[in-house]
C-alpha cells in the first residue's frame, strides 16, 4: 500500500462519526443497489475465526424498514425509550441490520472443542469489525449513519423467512447526513513500541 493509499484510509476512519440527524432519502447518484454490493463486497472480506464466515446480513429500506422500526418503537413501552427507534423509521432510508449464523459457531464448537467457549465472542468479534467497516464505507459514500442494538426487538419484527438461527447484532442506520458532527474528545492513549 502506498503512503497515499494509507492516509486516504486513515481519513476514511477518522471521518466515520455518528450522525443521527437524517434525511430519510439518497445523496444523488447513489443508489439503494450502491450500498448493497458495498455491504456485500464487507461481509465477503472481513476476515472470521477459521474462515468460518458467521456474519450475516440484510438492508430495510421503504415499507419494510419502516414497519420494522414501528413495531421496535410501538414494543418500548417508555416513551423516552420510543424517541430513537421513533426517529429511525422517519427519517432513516434504510438500516442494515447485522446478524451471526449461530449455526456455523456451533459447527466451530463441534469440530474444536478446546476453543469452544472462544467462538461465541469470535463471532461477535468478526461483527464488530463488519459492522465499523460498513459504518466507514457508507460514510465514504456520501451517507450519514448510526449505529443501533435494538437486537431482540429487531429480530421479532423481521419478516418470516430470515432464518431463526440468525442473531442480530446490531443495526446501522443511514440517510442523508442533515447535521454536522461535533469536536469529538480524545483520552490519552499512546501505542507504544517495545523493542
Ligand atoms: C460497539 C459500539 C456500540 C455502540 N452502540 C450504540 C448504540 O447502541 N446506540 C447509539 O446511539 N450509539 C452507539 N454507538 C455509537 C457510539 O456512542 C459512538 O461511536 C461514540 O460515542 C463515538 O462517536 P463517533 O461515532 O461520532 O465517533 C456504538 C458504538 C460502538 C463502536
Amino acid at each position: 500500500m502506498s503512503a497515499a493509499a494509507n492516509a486516504s484510509l486513515l481519513k476514511a476512519i477518522a471521518s466515520r462519526r455518528t450522525i443521527y440527524q437524517l434525511k430519510p432519502e439518497l445523496p444523488a447518484s447513489l443508489t439503494i443497489n450502491d450500498i448493497q454490493a458495498t455491504v456485500q463486497a464487507i461481509i465477503k472480506d472481513t476476515p472470521t475465526a477459521f474462515n468460518s464466515q458467521p456474519n450475516r446480513a440484510l438492508i430495510l429500506t421503504g415499507e419494510t424498514h419502516k414497519k420494522v422500526w414501528n413495531s421496535v418503537t410501538d414494543s418500548i413501552e417508555a416513551e423516552a425509550g420510543k424517541k430513537r427507534p421513533a426517529s429511525v423509521r422517519d427519517e432513516a432510508y434504510g438500516s442494515v441490520i447485522f446478524f451471526t449464523d449461530d449455526k456455523t459457531t456451533e459447527k466451530l464448537q463441534a469440530d474444536f472443542p478446546a476453543w469452544a467457549a472462544a467462538f461465541p465472542q469470535f463471532a461477535d468479534h468478526t461483527s464488530g469489525a463488519a459492522q465499523i467497516i460498513s459504518w466507514t464505507a457508507l460514510e465514504q459514500l456520501g451517507l450519514g449513519a448510526h449505529l443501533q442494538h435494538y437486537n431482540g426487538y429487531v429480530k421479532a419484527a423481521l419478516p418470516d423467512k430470515i432464518p431463526a438461527e440468525w442473531s442480530v447484532v446490531g443495526q446501522l442506520c443511514f440517510g442523508t447526513p442533515a447535521e454536522t458532527t461535533g469536536e469529538k474528545t480524545y483520552i490519552t492513549n499512546q501505542v507504544e513500541i517495545l523493542n
